[in-house]
């Protein structure tokens, strides 16, 4: 029988099928992350895939979407059999289903009057590809996922681990611009995991049309400083991010890299099973997914030497 590491055994999937959620790489980026850490912050937590999954004696998970860390808030808050019954009679209600437009836009009416934390989550269940996307009057917008989202039996199951994972972890939610997280209390046991929007590919977090602040080539220049920061202030930190993608190339990225000897470019082994960079970079649509660390991660040696000698 196969053993399974630690984190393994631990790892839940977030139910809100987060875009750019980092479910499906945690198997190779928790390894990476430092054994033990005091203060772990998750500085971009999104669909908090990462935070929810790390061994740490406190977590702290950030987002800019005000909404969403006051989603999370109440699921730490309130009752799990309180919160799934809301959900399930708001579904009830407005006779939520698949194909159910009318209702889907009813609730989502009935969101943007009162912004019930809990009636946000309905929304993502039911919504296109679970996307959270806000308009600059901070009304949810996104349309009706027809056909394709619903409260289904799986989102229940990974809501109700979620949940009981964020009632016995010791973890605090935050909403704040990265830039304004307040580092001070931090120092060399902590570590601080970003994984911001990405410069050269398209989220909706990206795009500046959520009512809340965009991601242009200001913001990946004021977290690279910020970085650094905790670079000289001994706090450990990795990036995760893509030096290329769809054949555009982070300059900025490269750039800060290349006068950075001491970071480590840790390779993330994206779309490919068995491949290395040199088949990757010859592919012109390929993603190069890093995972950029300013400590040497412990590593068994057949990891290491996947993506050796790239640069
Ligand atoms: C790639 S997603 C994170 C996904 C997450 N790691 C997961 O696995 O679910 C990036 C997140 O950064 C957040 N974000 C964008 N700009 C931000 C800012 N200025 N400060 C803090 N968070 C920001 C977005 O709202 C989004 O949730």
């Amino acid at each position: 029988m196969a053993v399974l590491h630690p984190y393994k055994l631990r790892q839940i999937k977030s139910p809100l099928n987060y875009i750019g959620g980092k479910a499906k790489l945690l198997d190779q980026i928790l390894p990476l992350f430092p054994k033990e850490i005091d203060n772990f912050i998750d500085l971009f937590a999104g669909g908090c895939n990462v935070g929810i999954n790390v061994n740490a004696n406190k977590v702290y998970c950030n987002d800019i979407l005000t909404y969403l860390i006051e989603m999370y808030k109440s699921f730490q808050q309130n009752d799990l059999d309180a919160t799934i019954q809301h959900i399930e009679s708001r579904v009830r209600e407005f006779n939520l289903s698949l194909t159910n437009e009318d209702g889907y836009k009813k609730i989502r009416s009935l969101y943007n009057e009162q912004k019930n934390p809990l009636d946000l989550f309905v929304l993502i269940a039911f919504t296109f590809n679970h996307q959270i996307r806000f308009n600059n009057s901070h009304e949810f917008n996104n349309p009706f996922g027809r056909e394709r989202s619903s409260f289904n039996a799986t989102m229940k199951q990974n809501l109700e681990k979620f949940i009981i994972r964020i009632k016995e972890t010791n973890i605090a939610f935050v909403n704040v611009c990265f830039n304004h997280f307040d580092f001070s209390n931090f120092g060399s046991n902590d570590f601080v995991y970003c994984d911001p929007p990405y410069l050269i590919t398209t989220g909706t977090y990206n795009d500046g049309k959520r009512g809340f602040k965009g991601w242009t080539e200001k913001e990946e220049k004021e977290l690279l400083q910020v970085l650094d920061n905790l670079d000289s202030n001994n706090i450990k930190f990795a990036l995760s991010n893509v030096l290329e993608h769809k054949g555009k190339s982070n300059s900025i990225l490269k750039n800060w890299l290349a006068q950075k000897p001491n970071y480590k470019v840790n390779f993330i082994n994206y779309n490919y099973s068995n491949s290395n960079y040199q088949t990757i970079v010859r592919d012109k649509n390929a993603s190069v997914e890093v995972l950029i660390t300013n400590y040497e991660p412990e590593r068994p040696p057949k990891e290491q030497t996947l993506f050796d000698n790239i640069f």
